[in-house]
């Protein structure tokens, strides 16, 4: 076994991800291969998400296994790092005691010096309460593919009333313009075709930096204008940051993608108070249609909760019937869950956990039946596919792809078209993915 392999698991949102190619690139650095297989690796290192109590367990589940790894071989450190080891610290020692590193996520910068420490320390806990200087950033080693994830403002100031993100990720901070574009350039010229810009709120990006000149808008103005990248998009937007000047922006710039993904969390305004979410359901009704006034072939996404601590049936019917009158391209749902340090976690007035699931069967049935509908209206219109891989069948080759809102698209067509644009008049569609030919001119 070479001496210095790590393994890294990625569990939670894109900025995990993009955390793990930070770490991935750090460890490069100091002479460490990644394996694409625990067993391999002398340093596994579990990047976690403390999102909902399954994202929790499920991380707790993958020690289990690596405790295993350790036993048959004693020379193997474990390392925890993300949302979980920034809220939980020194306390994950007791409950998994084969850990010998937590690091929190404004620690990343700092793991050259921990793993030389953890050389002659059994056990480490560095978790900072307050971001390091994030611009000493060391160069990510991003996976290879057509796609770069590029975080362009982190942390969060809302502090919705269930959720776990400003606790773990800290306040909002955003990276500055020449930051970002520099970093933009060196993702085209190593062979990216697209970037993805990250942000928990990605549309507050500026809002914390007293230049008004600085806000999403002007920065998709200028990432537009770099040479190689074909596309561009950002995600998680908040509703109340949208302006309408970025959706003009979205409308009018040639690369960036006319896609949204706007969680809205609930259809009852009364919910929506108590979460602590600015918007009522018909602001939000009324910034969709907007959107969709502006661009027809938008795509629109969405986060839903259900139960949330006081939701009466009433209420989540209101959630079932925005999702019926907005027929959202996707929506992701979840059973309200408990998170420490959170103000809803301990209100008196929980929803059951049968409830809950029932509520979230029905949110699931209702977006099985949206997203099906919302592939069907792409039937008949030609869209751009950005093509990203291949695979033979009865001896034609299928070429796959995503549409500008990122829906995946297979059509026949030659290998060489991997990273170029082609554009599919869409013909069939099943509730995965849409089936087209490519139209030549
Ligand atoms: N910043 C984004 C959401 C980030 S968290 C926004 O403001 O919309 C991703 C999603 O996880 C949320 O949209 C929400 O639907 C879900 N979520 C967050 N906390 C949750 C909790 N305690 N229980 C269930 N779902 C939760
Ligand atoms: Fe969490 Fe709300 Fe911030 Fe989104 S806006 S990350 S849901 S606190
Ligand atoms: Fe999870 Fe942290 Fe992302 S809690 S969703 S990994 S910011």
């Amino acid at each position: 076994m070479y001496k210095k392999t790590f393994f890294i698991e990625t569990l939670g949102c894109q900025m995990n991800k993009a955390d793990s190619e930070k770490i991935s690139g750090i460890l490069e650095t100091l002479g460490y291969n990644e394996v694409t297989s625990p067993e391999d690796a002398l340093l596994l290192i579990m990047n976690t998400c403390s999102i909902r109590a399954m994202s929790e367990n499920k991380a707790f589940s993958h020690l289990g296994v690596w405790k295993k790894f350790k036993r048959k071989n004693p020379d193997i450190k474990i390392a925890i790092c993300g949302c979980i080891a920034q809220q939980t610290k020194e306390k994950i020692f007791h409950r998994a005691p084969q850990v010998d590193l937590i690091f929190g996520t404004h620690n990343i910068y700092e793991l050259p010096q921990l793993l030389e420490k953890l050389e002659k320390q059994p056990k480490i806990c560095s978790v900072l309460k307050t971001p390091f200087d994030s611009e000493k950033s060391f160069a990510p080693s991003r996976k290879k593919g057509l796609s770069a994830w590029l975080p362009i403002i982190e942390g969060c100031d809302y502090f919705c009333a269930y959720c776990v993100v400003p606790y773990t990720r800290g306040r909002q901070r955003s990276r500055m313009p020449e930051d970002i574009i520099k970093e933009a350039r060196q993702i085209a010229s190593e062979g990216f075709k697209e970037i993805i810009l990250l942000g928990q709120t990605v549309d507050s990006y500026g809002n914390d930096i007293a230049d008004d000149n600085i806000n999403l808008s002007n920065l998709l103005k200028q990432l537009d204008k770099i040479d190689g990248i074909l596309r561009i998009s950002f995600v998680t937007s908040h509703p109340a940051d949208i302006t309408d000047e970025l959706i003009y922006t979205v409308r009018d710039t040639e690369k960036v993608c006319e896609f949204f993904h706007l969680p809205m969390q609930s259809g009852s305004t009364e919910v929506l108070k108590r979460m602590k979410r600015p918007y009522s359901r018909e602001q939000y009704l009324n910034l969709v249609s907007k959107i969709q006034t502006a661009m027809p072939d938008v795509v629109i996404t969405s986060d839903f909760i259900a139960g949330f601590p006081g939701e009466t049936d009433e209420q989540f019917m209101e959630t079932v019937s925005i999702i019926k009158e907005v027929v959202f391209d996707h929506c992701n749902t979840a059973a309200y869950s408990p998170r420490k340090q959170t103000p809803a976690a301990v209100w008196k007035d929980q929803v059951p956990q049968e409830e809950k699931k029932r509520r979230l069967n029905i949110l699931n049935k209702l977006v099985r039946e949206t997203v099906k509908k919302s592939h069907e209206r792409f039937i008949g219109k030609t869209l751009e596919v950005l093509v990203e891989d291949f695979k033979e069948e009865n001896g034609e080759i299928i070429l796959t792809g995503k549409t500008r809102g990122a829906k995946v698209t297979h059509f026949k067509g030659d290998s060489s078209l991997i990273g170029s644009l082609v554009q599919v008049k869409i013909k069939d569609a099943s509730i995965w993915s849409l089936i087209g030919e490519a139209v030549y001119t």
